[in-house]
């Protein structure tokens, strides 16, 4: 079958290469992949920062937000059938079993030896055919079988917010009004639209201008758009019950904190380069003591993530039907992984490689 393919840790090995199908073991689908996503961390992997093969392989499958049918059941598997739509998470639990894999939360994993399809040794979905723990699939409603491969984009933030709302709740009577989404890539639009469905007001923040398809999106949900390079957020005098950090960007996620209120919280989604320059720590530690403010970080999402985020599609969908087929800039076949993994255009959102239509 055809599959993209990288050697983990080494720059600019993508390829599109013939690997065998996967077997499904007990407990295990084969899974007919419809279609994947692609994102930053796929464009790490191809730049050699990150990524490992399977143990045994010198190869890795890339791929890890995919929207799939159910080709075929290994011995064991209930709950599931022939043709059934889904999406596979991303995450597996670690050899050790540890409290939090055990028990449904690889996500919090303990040890950090976890596997992760298309990421870290796991194959992932960049192929006609995958294979899958049957515990870790979601089943998606037919209305979402273009769309549904935006599901694994959305948890990550699904995740963010309701560890937000967990925290904020446990520590104080917190009724939010107002946050800030720093960053309008595909996740800071599903942010964005996420917040919108909780009723807050929201203000997104990028670089891209007023005029383009991100800050048309964005403002599409009710929410504004401030292009940072007309009004530097530094300028914004308002402050905000929380903000989402999708940047990545070491000095914006610094500045994050002086832009939430008293007792206001800031989530971390990004992974940030130890280069950049930040500004005084020692200031940002005083703000929090002397506010009651908590930063938090958080990393991938686990099956309930997945199961909310089914139902938040659905309902992002209905409520802006033209919302998430929008965020998806372009699609392509496997054949040519160059050019579909490559932006093409500032403009590019999301880009989709399709394995197989029905
Ligand atoms: C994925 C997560 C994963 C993280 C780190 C992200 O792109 O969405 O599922 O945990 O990369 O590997």
């Amino acid at each position: 079958m055809k599959a993209i393919t990288v050697t983990p840790r080494t720059p600019n090995s993508l390829r599109l290469q013939d690997v065998p199908v996967p077997v499904p073991g007990k407990r295990e689908v084969l899974l007919r992949v419809l279609r994947i996503g692609i994102c930053g961390t796929d464009r790490d992997i191809i730049s050699g920062f990150y990524g490992e093969a399977p143990a045994g392989s010198d190869y890795l499958i890339l791929g890890h937000e995919s929207l799939c049918r159910i080709e075929k059941l290994g011995p064991g598997v209930r709950g599931l059938k022939i043709g059934d739509l889904v999406v596979p998470t991303v995450r597996r639990s670690c050899p050790e079993n540890c409290v939090s894999c055990r028990n449904h939360q690889s996500d919090m994993c303990y040890t950090g030896h976890y596997f992760e399809h298309g990421i870290k040794g796991l194959n992932g979905f960049a192929a006609e055919f995958a294979k899958s723990d049957s515990s870790y699939i979601v089943k998606m409603p037919e209305s979402l079988s273009e769309l549904g491969v935006l599901l694994e984009p959305l948890t990550i933030v699904e995740k963010g917010l309701l560890q937000t709302y967990l925290l904020q709740k446990s520590r104080l009577i917190w009724k939010p009004e107002r946050a800030l989404v720093l960053g309008a890539g595909p996740v800071g639009i599903l942010a964005t639209a996420l917040l919108r469905l909780r009723g807050l007001e929201v203000d997104a923040v990028a670089t891209r201008s007023k005029d383009s398809v991100k800050a048309t999106l964005v403002e599409s949900t009710g929410a504004s758009y401030i292009n940072s390079k007309e009004m530097p957020f530094s300028s914004l005098d308002y402050k905000y019950d929380f903000v989402f950090e999708l940047t990545g960007n070491a000095s914006v996620a610094v500045s994050a904190q002086d832009l939430i209120r008293v007792n206001g919280i800031v989530c971390y989604l990004g992974i940030y380069r130890e280069d950049q320059e930040t500004q005084n720590v020692g200031k940002v530690f005083t703000e929090l003591v002397l506010g009651n403010k908590l930063h938090f970080g958080s990393v991938n999402a686990n099956i309930t993530y997945f199961q909310s985020g089914a139902k938040d599609l659905v309902r992002i969908q209905k409520k802006w039907p033209k919302l998430l087929s929008s965020i998806i800039t372009r699609k392509g076949g496997p054949d040519d992984p160059q050019k579909i993994y490559n932006p093409e255009s500032e403009e590019e959102i999301k880009s989709i490689v399709e394995f197989s239509g029905a």
